[in-house]
C-alpha cells in the first residue's frame, strides 16, 4: 500500500482522534465503518477538503446512490467544513452542479449520484472519491467508481457506511479477508467527543428496546444474518438512507395493524414501479385508544387522500376511523400469499428501528422435528403485518375481494 503525507499539523485538533491515523495518508481504499454519529461523514468531508487544499491538480468526486440526497448531506458537510476552516472566501460553490472549486489552486470537487448514469459515463478520471452511505450501492456501482479513480495524484476511495448486514458485499470484499486490500477504521458514537449528549442517550436507549438496531448503529457491528428467517437481509430487504420527496414515488399508501397490549403499527409504503417499496414506520405504540390513534394518524399521514389498509379482523375500528375521515380499507389477510408477495418486492427500510427489529426476527414456526411449517411466529409481526396488508391488498388483491369494504375499490 503506498502512502503519502499531505496534511499540515494544524488540522489535527479539529479531527476526531479515532481518525487521526488516516488523515494524512492515502490508501486505495479507506473504509470508514461504524455506528451512527461516530463522525465518519464529518471526517470524510474534512479529508476531502484538506486534499483539495494541499495536493496540486487533484480532482475529487463525491458519490451517493441517489443524487437528490446529496445537497443536504455530502455537499452540506463539505461546505460546512470549508466554513469551519475559515476558507469560504477562497472557494466557489455551484448549487446546481453541487460542485465546489478552490479559487486559489483550481482544484474541483464534484458530486455524482449513481442514479445518473449519463453523468457517471461522461465523467473524466478523478484522483480521489468519497462514497457516502456505501451500503446503498451495488458492487457494480462501486466498481464503476473504482475504474474512474486513476487520475494522477494519490488515489483514494473513502467509503463511509453503517454495517447494516453481515450479508453485504462490502463485508465479503473488504472485511472477511485476512489481508484486505483496504485500510479500515471502525468507530462508534463513543469515539466522537463532539456528539451531543442527548443523542448519545438516545442511541444507548436502543440497547434495551431494539438490540438489532443498537448492534448496527450503537456498536458499529455487522447486522446479524439469522438462519431460518423469512425475509433475508440484503436479499429481500435492505436499509436505505434515502427518502425522496413524495412526488418521486408513483404512490404512497399505509398499512395499519391494530394493537392494545401489542403496539399498533402504522407503516408508510412509498412505491415505485410497483416493486420498489420504501417502508417508513410512522407509528408503533401500544395502548392507543381509537381517539389516540386517530389523533396520531392525522399527524403521521402525509395526505388524507392516501389509502390506508388495515387489519380486517377489526372491522369496527376500521369503521370508526373511516368515520373520522380516513381513507381506510380492509386489508387482505391471506398470510402465506401475502408473505409470498412481499418476498417478491424490493423492500427498503428507512429510519425504522421497529421494522428492522421485526424483519430481523420474523421466522417460520417449526414442528416437533424442528422443520419449518407454513406459519410464521406471531409474536413480533405488527409492522410486518401492516406492510403486508397494504402492499398485498393494494398491489395484488385489489378488486378481487367481494366481501367487505374492498369491493368497488378501483
Ligand atoms: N471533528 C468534529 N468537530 C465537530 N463536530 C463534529 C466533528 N466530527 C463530527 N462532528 C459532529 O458529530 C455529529 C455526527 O457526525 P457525523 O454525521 O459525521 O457522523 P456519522 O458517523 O457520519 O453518522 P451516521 O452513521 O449517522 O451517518 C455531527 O453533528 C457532526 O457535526
Ligand atoms: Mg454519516
Amino acid at each position: 500500500m503506498t502512502s503519502m503525507r499531505f496534511a499540515p499539523d494544524w488540522t489535527d485538533k479539529a479531527v476526531v482522534p479515532a481518525f487521526q491515523d488516516v488523515l494524512d495518508v492515502s490508501s486505495r481504499f479507506l473504509m470508514l465503518m461504524g455506528g451512527a454519529g461516530s463522525g465518519k461523514s464529518h471526517f470524510a468531508a474534512q479529508k476531502v477538503i484538506l486534499k483539495n487544499l494541499c495536493i496540486p491538480h487533484y480532482s475529487q468526486a463525491v458519490f451517493r446512490k441517489t443524487r437528490r440526497t446529496m445537497r443536504e448531506s455530502t455537499f452540506r458537510d463539505l461546505w460546512r467544513t470549508i466554513c469551519d476552516m475559515g476558507l469560504a472566501r477562497f472557494y466557489r460553490k455551484n448549487l446546481t452542479e453541487l460542485s465546489i472549486e478552490n479559487q486559489v489552486n483550481g482544484n474541483r470537487i464534484i458530486s455524482a449520484g449513481l442514479d445518473d448514469a449519463e453523468k457517471i459515463k461522461s465523467m473524466s478520471e478523478i484522483a480521489g472519491a468519497w462514497v457516502e452511505e456505501a451500503t446503498e450501492l451495488s458492487e457494480k456501482d462501486f466498481d464503476q467508481i473504482n475504474l474512474r479513480v486513476r487520475a494522477p495524484g494519490p488515489n483514494e476511495i473513502i467509503t463511509s457506511f453503517n454495517p447494516v448486514s453481515a450479508r453485504h458485499w462490502l463485508k465479503r470484499r473488504f472485511f472477511d479477508r485476512v489481508n484486505p486490500p483496504a485500510r479500515r477504521v471502525i468507530t462508534t458514537y463513543r469515539d466522537n467527543p463532539y456528539l451531543p449528549t442527548d443523542y448519545k442517550a438516545e442511541l444507548e436507549a436502543y440497547a434495551e428496546t431494539h438490540p438489532e438496531w443498537y448492534r448496527i448503529y450503537g456498536c458499529g457491528e455487522w447486522g446479524v444474518a439469522h438462519e431460518g428467517l423469512i425475509f433475508t437481509p440484503e436479499r429481500h430487504w435492505r436499509i436505505t438512507y434515502t427518502l425522496l420527496e413524495p412526488d418521486y414515488y408513483d404512490e404512497i399508501i399505509y398499512g395499519l395493524d391494530f394493537g392494545w397490549n401489542a403496539p399498533s403499527a402504522l407503516v408508510e409504503l412509498r412505491i415505485r414501479d410497483r416493486k420498489e417499496v420504501t417502508l417508513v414506520e410512522r407509528l408503533y405504540q401500544p395502548g392507543l385508544t381509537n381517539d389516540d390513534l386517530a389523533r396520531r394518524m392525522r399527524k403521521a399521514i402525509l395526505d388524507p387522500r392516501y389509502r390506508i389498509y388495515a387489519d380486517s379482523a377489526q372491522p369496527d375500528r376500521i369503521e370508526t376511523l373511516r368515520r373520522s375521515g380516513f381513507n381506510i380499507y380492509e386489508g387482505r389477510k391471506d398470510v402465506l400469499d401475502g408473505i409470498d408477495h412481499l418476498l417478491s418486492q424490493d423492500l427498503y427500510v428507512y429510519d425504522s428501528p421497529n421494522i428492522v427489529e421485526e424483519l430481523s426476527e420474523y421466522r417460520w414456526q417449526t414442528n416437533a422435528m424442528d422443520e419449518p411449517i407454513d406459519m410464521p411466529y406471531k409474536d413480533m409481526d405488527h409492522a410486518v403485518d401492516a406492510t403486508r396488508y397494504a402492499s398485498y391488498t393494494h398491489l395484488v388483491g385489489r378488486g378481487i375481494m367481494t366481501m367487505g369494504k374492498l369491493s368497488g375499490v378501483n
